[in-house]
């Protein structure tokens, strides 16, 4: 199947109830790791990339070109959508051209007039093309590849706003966080989650920070019409963490072990089991 813009699966997803997953990539072993998990699983799914993991990958037209070859050749015939997470505006648009079938346009730390305005355009241009669009409301907390968010609840009000320019799903900052949560953590605010839901309606909404927030937070956030979760740290500290173990038992050291096709093998798979678990959580296994 080609790349889909996320908008039917978000719709499927609000209506049924559950959260389809976007799962960022970095790599060659991330990417295949998460279609080959989402294809055998039979879940639609959502392949996120920063800017800076864009770079990283040598540019968004490498990663158009290893998803879309990786998508023939593994047989991949679940939903797959190609998503910026995070971008910029000039990102927004160097996405757009490089053949991405979705974008997220993060505006959250301008005042919201110019926030409005930039979305607007990028609206028009996405639905011209055929591409979904996620814009944000109130920052995400912690830090995601040099983007420092403080972390702040939305403005409901703000929400409703921008949801009323015509994006397709809307991320609200409702207490969550990217990478690991304090210890003195407060939690997602449902308040805020609550309010927002009412007043944007049918629009899907997502959580960023999806790793290590408990599962009975999350099923919540899915009731109140979360329909798109975000996870990165995640699978990097199973990715991390099967690699140290790899290299500390000497297995590398054993045979052939120096390999990189054995040498990231755990790290394979460990990205594949956090993200089955992800997937069974949110409740889009078999939701192709
Ligand atoms: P985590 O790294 O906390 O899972 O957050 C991912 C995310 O929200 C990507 O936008």
């Amino acid at each position: 199947m080609p790349l889909v813009n996320a908008e039917e699966m978000l719709k499927k997803a609000k209506a049924g109830h559950y959260a389809v997953g976007q799962f960022n990539i970095n790599n060659l072993e991330w990417t295949k790791a998460i279609l080959n998990t989402a294809q055998e699983l039979n879940a639609p799914v959502i392949l996120g990339v920063s800017e800076g993991a864009g770079k990283y990958m040598c540019g968004f037209k490498t990663v158009v070109g290893m998803v879309k070859g990786m998508i023939e050749s593994l047989n991949i015939t679940v939903p797959v959508a190609l998503h910026l997470d995070h971008g910029t505006y000039e990102g927004a648009k160097a996405c757009i051209e490089a053949g991405f079938s979705s974008i997220m346009f993060d505006g959250s730390h301008y005042p919201i007039e110019e926030n409005i305005e930039k979305t607007k355009e990028l609206v028009a241009i996405c639905k011209e093309r055929g591409l979904s669009l996620e814009a944000e409301v109130g920052a995400i907390g912690g830090e995601e590849d040099g983007v420092v968010g403080a972390g702040e609840c939305a403005d409901p009000a703000e929400c409703e706003m921008i949801a009323n320019l015509g994006v397709t799903m809307l991320a609200a900052g409702i207490g969550n966080i990217h990478g690991k949560y304090p210890a003195n953590w407060a939690g997602l605010s449902f308040e805020t989650l609550d309010a927002i839901q009412q007043r944007t309606g049918e629009m899907p909404l997502v959580l960023h920070g999806g790793t290590g927030i408990p599962a009975d937070m999350i099923k919540k956030a899915i009731d109140l019409g979360v329909s798109k979760i975000n996870v990165n740290t995640e699978c990097q500290l199973a990715f991390a963490e099967a690699t140290r173990k790899y290299i500390e038992e000497g297995k590398d050291l054993q045979g052939k072990g120096f390999d990189p096709r054995k040498l990231l093998a755990p790290g394979y798979e460990a990205i594949k089991a956090t993200v089955k678990e992800k997937m069974e959580l949110f409740g889009c296994v078999d939701k192709a």
